[in-house]
This record gives C-alpha cells, sequence and structure tokens, in this order.
C-alpha cells in the first residue's frame, strides 16, 4: 500500500473549495506517456496552475499502474526541479468497478471517480457510497468523485450511445446518500472529437460545423439543488479546427469534428463547475504535430524529432487552456 501523500501528491478537497470560491476550474488532462506528461508539467508550472493527472482504465492497461504511479510521483520531482511546486492530484477517470478503484487507492492515487452513470440510480447509488465509505476511511483521505446522467460518445472502454442529462431532482438525494466530494454531471458535453452529429449543429460561412450550446439551465437548476458543490464536466475538448486542419493536410481524416466552444468552457469554470477534464484536444495536438513531422521528413526515424515536437506543442495548448479557458493560471 502506497499513500498518495508519499508521492507528494494531493487529493482534491482543497483545490475544489478554492477554484469555486475563486471562479475557475483545475484542468483535469489524461495522460498515459511521458511526453503527456512532461507537457502538462511544464505548461502547468509555468503557468502556475494546479493540474489533476487523470488515467483511464484504458490508460492504465496501456501504461501499466505502477509505472504511472511512478510518473506522477516523477511529475512531483519534475515540477520541485523546474521551481515552483504546483499542487498535482493522480486521478482514476471513469472507475467502473469498486475492485479498480480499491487498487488505484493502493498504489497511490489521490482520488478517484466510481462511474455508475450507466446502472439503475439504485445501483449507482450503492457503489458510489461502498467506494467513497473505504476511499474515506483511509489514513490520508481519498476524494471520490460520482456521476449523474450519461455523456455520449466514445473514449477508451467508456462508450454511451445516448446522453441523459443530469436530473437535478436527483442530485441532492445522491450527494446526501453517497458522500461524493465531487458530481460529474452531463449538460450535453460528449466524449471524443465528433461530439455532435452534423445534423445536430449548424455551420458558419465557412462550412465549419457549430454545435448546440451547452444546458447551463441545468446546471444553474443542480446549482440551485446543491449550492458550492463540486461539480465536474467531462468531454471538454474544444477540438481546435486547426488540429483537425493540420491532420487532415497530412494525410488524415477526420470527418465531422466539433467540440464544446471555449467561451462556454470560460462560463461554466465560472460556475461551481471546479474540474474540467480534456482528453481528446491533447490527442488532437500529438497527432497534428506527429503527421506534419512525417510527411515533410519521410526520412527522419528517431522517435525524438517527432514526439518532441509534439510535445511542445501539447505545452502550448495546455498553457492556453489553463489561462485563457480555465483560469486556473496563477492559482497555484
Ligand atoms: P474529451 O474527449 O472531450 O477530451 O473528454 C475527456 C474526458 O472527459 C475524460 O474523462
Amino acid at each position: 500500500m502506497t499513500s498518495y501523500k508519499e508521492l507528494g501528491l494531493v487529493n482534491t478537497k482543497d483545490l475544489f473549495k478554492k477554484a469555486i470560491s475563486g471562479g475557475y476550474a483545475i484542468p483535469a488532462y489524461n495522460f498515459n506517456n511521458m511526453e503527456q506528461m512532461q507537457a502538462i508539467i511544464q505548461a502547468c508550472v509555468e503557468t502556475k496552475s494546479p493540474v489533476i493527472l487523470q488515467v483511464s482504465a484504458g490508460a492504465r492497461k496501456y501504461a501499466n499502474q505502477n509505472i504511472l504511479k511512478n510518473m506522477a510521483r516523477g511529475a512531483v520531482e519534475y515540477a520541485h526541479e523546474l521551481g515552483y511546486d504546483i499542487p498535482i492530484v493522480l486521478h482514476l477517470d471513469h472507475g467502473d468497478s469498486f475492485e479498480i478503484c480499491k487498487d488505484c487507492i493502493e498504489t497511490g492515487f489521490s482520488s478517484v471517480m466510481i462511474d455508475g452513470s450507466h446502472l439503475p440510480y439504485d445501483e449507482n447509488v450503492a457503489l458510489t457510497k461502498k467506494v467513497c465509505e473505504h476511499a474515506h476511511a483511509q489514513k490520508d483521505y481519498v476524494t471520490v468523485e460520482g456521476e449523474l446522467g450519461v455523456l455520449a460518445g466514445v473514449e477508451d472502454d467508456v462508450s454511451a450511445e445516448h446522453s441523459h442529462y443530469t436530473q437535478p431532482s436527483e442530485v441532492i438525494d445522491f450527494v446526501n446518500k453517497t458522500k461524493v466530494d465531487s458530481l460529474a454531471i452531463s449538460i450535453g458535453t460528449s466524449h471524443g472529437r465528433a461530439k455532435f452529429k452534423p445534423e445536430q449543429c449548424t455551420r458558419d460561412a465557412n462550412g465549419i460545423l457549430i454545435p448546440p450550446p451547452l444546458r447551463f439551465d441545468i446546471l444553474e437548476e443542480i446549482e440551485k439543488q446543491i449550492p458550492g458543490f463540486p461539480i465536474v464536466l467531462h468531454g471538454s475538448s474544444s477540438v481546435p479546427i486547426e488540429y483537425v486542419h493540420i491532420i487532415e493536410k497530412f494525410g488524415g481524416k477526420l470527418s465531422d469534428s466539433v467540440g464544446i466552444p471555449e467561451e462556454q468552457l470560460r462560463k461554466a469554470a465560472k460556475s461551481a463547475v471546479c474540474k474540467i477534464n480534456i482528453d481528446s484536444d491533447g490527442r488532437l495536438a500529438m497527432t497534428a504535430m506527429i503527421r506534419k513531422v512525417f510527411m515533410e521528413k519521410p526520412d527522419e526515424f528517431d522517435p525524438r524529432k517527432y514526439l518532441g515536437p509534439a510535445r511542445d506543442e501539447l505545452k502550448k495548448l495546455y498553457s492556453h487552456k489553463n489561462m485563457n479557458v480555465l483560469g486556473s493560471a496563477g492559482q497555484a
């Protein structure tokens, strides 16, 4: 058993309290390799932002949980070496069973998500409560994120064909019964790079898809029910069209890509939304740069020569998010 404190990590408790009162959101960036982790830490140290390093079940399978744990320890030391000790959380994204949450807690995660949103309500309550009881009883309190409502889209092993918005009438009961520390809700975001079908969108003069707006009315109703309670938004990549264009220019094909506009995320970050999950945008930035190098320099075969530019681009992307979208810059 490794406690997250031994790794130099923190849980989400204080970070969320400050984020809600300060009107910003903490970035939760998914990672599963060294370059992504380096880019996240470089960006967050430079912009002085707290950060949640987020690992999905798929990432855990891909990279090995012990390696990820030691990468998180390395991230803490790397931030220190770069000259600024930002708060770093290691979080399990979309845990789907008690066992995976327990395993992660034993490996040194400081926060876990138990996603019972696909289950009938009472089963979601029972599973989330069980994980909370276990996580909260640890010597060092581990925070737990639950979910109500279902997001559409696909992310690693998580997929849902149709979304169901969170029902504000359920949130008080869910939070009281389970004792979760934060709640992921569904108000129109979804996982992946094609968040809406073209027929759900309009098009601007250049033919670019414009998505339907997020359901801020549902968010407001939820905030009325549980004032000041930490809310989480999944599926919050903006799917920058510049990256889609670079990928397509250099041989990729990503038709009908559309994300959540940045100004809507900025608005959400000013509310009780205090954690915003971003994965797909990082994938797009990396893929764009790697494709560019491959096409422009066909004789290049040193991975550092294509992963390096990808890492630099990722860092730019994350700094931009912290400064201009989430408002977390300067809050560490
Ligand atoms: P995106 O696919 O929009 O990046 O969402 C990631 C996410 O919500 C991880 O849980």
